[in-house]
C-alpha cells in the first residue's frame, strides 16, 4: 500500500467525536513497514492528540529511533493539504532525522512536501541551550 493509502487506514482509527474532524498519519520507516497515527481526543478538548504525534511516538514506544524514519504522509478532508499545528511540527522538528518528507494530503488527492525545517524555520533545539549553573 502507498503513502496516502496508508495514510487514509490510519485516518479510519481516529477518535475525532467532538470535532468530527479525522486525520490519519502514516509514518513510513526504512524497512518499508508504517506506523499509523490518528487523532485522539478527549471530552477535556486540550488534552485531544494531534495524529502525526499520535503516529511518532506509537514508533518511538515501539523502539524505533529517529534514523529509522524516512517519510510522514499526514491526511484529512481538508480543502488544501492539511496543514500540521505548531506544536506537532515542533515534534516532528526534534523527533524526525533530517531528510525526512513530510507529505501534506487531502482526501480529494491534492499533496504538498515539505522538510521538518520548511515547516518550522527557526526551531527550538535543545542542543542550543546554555545551561547557567545556579
Ligand atoms: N489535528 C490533527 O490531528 N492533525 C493536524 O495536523 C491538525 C489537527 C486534529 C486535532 C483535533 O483532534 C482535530 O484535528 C481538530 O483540530
Amino acid at each position: 500500500m502507498k503513502n496516502i493509502d496508508q495514510a487514509k487506514a490510519a485516518r479510519e482509527k481516529a477518535y475525532a467525536p467532538y470535532s468530527n474532524y479525522r486525520v490519519g498519519a502514516a509514518l513510513e520507516l526504512n524497512n518499508g513497514e508504517f506506523v499509523h497515527g490518528a487523532n485522539i481526543e478527549n471530552a477535556s478538548f486540550g488534552l485531544s492528540n494531534c495524529a502525526e504525534r499520535s503516529a511518532i511516538y506509537s514508533a518511538y514506544s515501539q523502539g524505533y529511533k529517529k534514523n529509522d524514519f524516512k517519510s510522514l504522509t499526514i491526511i484529512a478532508n481538508h480543502k488544501k493539504p492539511v496543514s500540521p499545528c505548531g506544536a506537532c511540527r515542533q515534534v516532528m522538528y526534534e523527533l524526525l532525522p533530517e531528510g525526512c518528507e513530510i507529505i501534506l494530503a487531502n482526501i480529494k488527492g491534492d499533496q504538498i512536501k515539505f522538510s521538518k525545517e520548511e515547516l518550522l524555520p527557526y526551531g527550538f533545539n535543545f542542543e542550543e541551550i546554555n545551561i547557567e549553573s545556579s
